[in-house]
């Protein structure tokens, strides 16, 4: 009923010349599941214009419509510029631009003011793990982030342990079930019925080895990828497996 989702996160990274690899991603649209790419914001207008058929977004917004904040952009910008859709709450801007629940709320609230759609990130850090409070901790950020009104055609959820990004590092897929049932309960909880058509994506060190096999945990509808969707070579496997599911 869900239909799958693979969206990419560049971070800090790409520059012009790194468009090409959108091409044979771009390519991959038709496979029947959805693919996305969140950029570095000075690559949005020229990845939207370049392949039109991609999902192109943003990988943060700033909460305020407009104003004296300097160097941010804010979702009417970004959606200006040719993003659909913008990543929230992402771990490295909790820990780097200490955002908390409330500004990430406001942020996904923002980017739906401005028609954005919105992957809003939740995930435990290892000593919360290690502490056994990994559940609690990501359904609390969840019910903490997650704007009223929350509905499947425009929300998604990544969920991304902080310990496994970019760490070559993963969970087991009892554990990415179990915890994406958490999220999947959590959500019925804040969001009734409406809960059953939110994607929940997995994220944090997914590559073409392991995507079958974490996509195709239960309770999980895609991914969010970081390193591995920098190149199309790595990528469009992970889609390729996410379509055979
Ligand atoms: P990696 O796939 O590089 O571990 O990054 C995951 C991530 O943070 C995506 O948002």
């Amino acid at each position: 009923m869900r239909r799958k989702l693979v969206a990419g996160n560049w971070k800090m990274n790409g520059v012009r010349a790194s468009l090409g690899e959108l091409d044979a991603i771009a390519a991959m649209v038709a496979e029947g599941v959805d693919v996305a790419v969140a950029v570095p914001f000075t690559l949005i207008a020229a990845a939207a214009e370049r392949v039109p058929g991609l999902g192109i977004g943003a990988q943060d917004v700033h909460h305020a419509d407009a104003g004296a904040h300097t160097g941010c952009v804010s979702a009417a910008q970004a959606g200006d510029a040719g993003a659909r859709f913008t990543i929230v709450g992402h771990s490295e801007r909790r820990a780097d631009c200490n955002e908390t629940d409330t500004i990430v709320r406001a942020k996904a609230k923002a980017a739906r003011r401005h028609g954005l759609d919105v992957i809003l990130c939740v995930g435990e850090t290892l000593a919360e793990r290690d502490a056994g409070q990994a559940v609690s901790v990501v359904t609390a950020q969840l019910a903490g982030s997650l704007p009223e009104g929350a509905a499947g055609d425009w929300l998604s959820v990544a969920y991304e342990p902080v310990w496994a990004i970019g760490t070559g590092r993963t969970p087991t897929v009892a554990d990415v079930a179990a915890m994406h049932g958490a999220v999947r309960a959590e959500l019925r909880r804040l969001s009734g019925e409406e809960a059953a058509r939110v994607r929940v994506l997995y994220g944090g060190s997914v590559t073409a080895d392991n995507a079958a096999a974490l996509i195709g945990a239960s309770d999980v509808d895609g991914a969010l990828v970081g390193g591995a969707s920098l190149t199309a070579a790595k990528f469009v496997p992970i889609i390729a497996a996410a379509a055979a599911l």
